[in-house]
Order: C-alpha cells, then sequence, then structure tokens
C-alpha cells in the first residue's frame, strides 16, 4: 500500500486522499522557486516619475467619459489617475492582509509537511511582499493610503477571523482576478508610468499563481443546498464591499472635486459600470461554476455594479 500523506488530527477526513491537491501545490512550489519577486530590489524606486504619463489607462478611471471629465484639464486627469490607483492599492493591502490571516487559519489545522500548507505558507509571503510593496508606491506617489473606509474595514476584521472554506477561496479569487485584470492592461501599456507598470508586473506574475491555488479549493468543496444559498449571500457582501472600496470619494478632493460630487457622477458612470463589468467577469465565470453565484446574491452583484 503506497504512504499516505500525513495529515493533522483537525484536518477533514477527505484531505487524506487529495493527490491531486498535493500536485498543484508541488507545481507552484516549483513555479515560486523559479520565478519570484523581492520588490525592494526588483522596482526601480529612485525614478521620477514621467512628465504627462497617467498611472493607469484614462478609459479605466471612475469619471472617464461623464461632463465632469470633459472640464477637466489634462493634468487633473493624470492626478486623478494617480489617486485612483493609490486608493486601489490600499483596498489591494486590506483585502491582502485579510488574505494572509484567511490562509493562517487554512494552514494551522493541516500538516505542514505537506505541499499543500506549504504553498500557503509562500502565498502568505507573497502577500506581505505585496502589501509592503504597494505601501512603498503609494508613499512614492506622494497620495494617502485611502484604505477601504470604515464600514468595509470593520467588516474585514470579521470576515479574516470567521471566513469558511468557500468564503476564503471565493474572495480571495474574486479579488485577484479583478486587480488582475486591472494590472494586466497596465503592465503592458508602455504610455502609462514606470513605476506603476513595474508594480503591476511583479504582482499579476505572483497573482496567477494564487489564482490557481484558490481556483482548485473553491471547485474542491461540495456544498449542499442551503449551505451553497448561504454562502452566496455572504459572497455577495465580500463582493459589494471590495468593488465599493475600490475609489474611495477623498480621491476627488485631490483634484479639486466635491467627493460627494465625485462619487454620485462616478456611481451614475456608465463607463465605469462597464470598466468594473469587464474586470470581473472572468471571475463571475469562475464563481457561477462553482455554484457560488444565485439568487441569494445577484442583487449584491448588481448593486456592486459587477453584473449587468
Ligand atoms: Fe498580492
Ligand atoms: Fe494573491
Amino acid at each position: 500500500m503506497p504512504p499516505q500523506p500525513a495529515v493533522t488530527p483537525g484536518a477533514p477526513d477527505r484531505e487524506r486522499t487529495a493527490p491531486d491537491r498535493e500536485r498543484t501545490a508541488e507545481r507552484l512550489l516549483a513555479s515560486s522557486a523559479k520565478l519570484s519577486f523581492n520588490p525592494l530590489k526588483d522596482v526601480d524606486w529612485d525614478a521620477d516619475p514621467v512628465p504627462g504619463a497617467y498611472y493607469c489607462p484614462p478609459r479605466h478611471l471612475s469619471l472617464y467619459g461623464t461632463d465632469l471629465w470633459e472640464r477637466m484639464t489634462e493634468g487633473e486627469r493624470i492626478e486623478l489617475s494617480k489617486h485612483e490607483v493609490a486608493s486601489i492599492a490600499s483596498v489591494g493591502i486590506w483585502f491582502e492582509e485579510i488574505l494572509m490571516q484567511m490562509l493562517l487559519r487554512h494552514a494551522f489545522d493541516r500538516d505542514p509537511t505537506s505541499n499543500h500548507v506549504q504553498y500557503a505558507l509562500t502565498e502568505i509571503a507573497d502577500e506581505c511582499r505585496h502589501s509592503i510593496m504597494f505601501a512603498r508606491m503609494i508613499e512614492k506617489m506622494g497620495a494617502p493610503a485611502y484604505g477601504a473606509g470604515f464600514v468595509a474595514h470593520n467588516l474585514g476584521r470579521l470576515f479574516k477571523a470567521i471566513s469558511t472554506h468557500s468564503q476564503t477561496f471565493g474572495g480571495t479569487m474574486y479579488v485577484e482576478e479583478i486587480l488582475d485584470a486591472f494590472q494586466r492592461e497596465m503592465m503592458n501599456d508602455d504610455t502609462l508610468q514606470p513605476l506603476t507598470r513595474q508594480v503591476s508586473r511583479i504582482h499579476v506574475i505572483e497573482e496567477a499563481r494564487h489564482i490557481s491555488y484558490a481556483r482548485e479549493e473553491l471547485v474542491r468543496k461540495r456544498l449542499g443546498f442551503l449551505q451553497r444559498r448561504w454562502e452566496q449571500l455572504f459572497l455577495g457582501v465580500v463582493v459589494y464591499f471590495a468593488t465599493t472600496a475600490l475609489i474611495h470619494p477623498r480621491v476627488y478632493a485631490a483634484v479639486g472635486l466635491d467627493p460627494k460630487v465625485g462619487k454620485a457622477v462616478a456611481r451614475a458612470n456608465p463607463h465605469w459600470r462597464s470598466t468594473k463589468i469587464e474586470m470581473a467577469q472572468k471571475v463571475i465565470g469562475v464563481l457561477d461554476r462553482a455554484g457560488l453565484v444565485g439568487a441569494a446574491n445577484r442583487w449584491l452583484l448588481r448593486a456592486a455594479g459587477v453584473i449587468a
């Protein structure tokens, strides 16, 4: 009889027979050993910003295409791009800190000699470096760390402590995929600031592994009828708050606009809505295939502006 993988007593029994899980983690560990970054050394932090260059594609900005946008100068539009990137990066840090705790909880009950747990620990180390990288980018841009806002910040406090398996990996997939869609375009656009391009490239490469890990965990879980409805609802709340927190209203004050006016104009902006739908399209499909989109959360996904 082949040797069975060692599992700590607290781990669910079905994990005793999960060779595919070990194979995936083995592949991800090998890929991490081959290509990982140290952002403190691998980003050129001393380079000055390029005059006249946007920090992200203007078409992805929350006010793009509105009358307010038409009245802004080119300098104000570029400044807004810097503050929206800073806001999204600070929400990235908020979620990465949540994720690090959820992954530690995932590892805590499992065998540390398994590839699966060793990859969870590797991912925590990646996220730790990413959060430092985002924080340094925000500081370098001279923008504040806007954060996710009072309500989302404190819901995050609860979420990172009590999330179930599907919520941990469903929420992770969601945030990682929307950031991936945003940053993949940024890293390939050579008209943008080199700083945001370099940060995006490092993040996209390392996140691709995290996304495979989360996707496999998500589909591995079997859910009953009632539990599925509950997971859908809870995940809908995560999607709603993570998406609506992306652009902090104070970014508008940085370009001389009233934050309340900016927020209202962005909310009604069809371009911004279609940007969010475009960024979330792939991950909503994955969540749907995992049975995590349904009547219990479609209204929340619609309110977040990520489905039509
Ligand atoms: Fe990350
Ligand atoms: Fe990640």
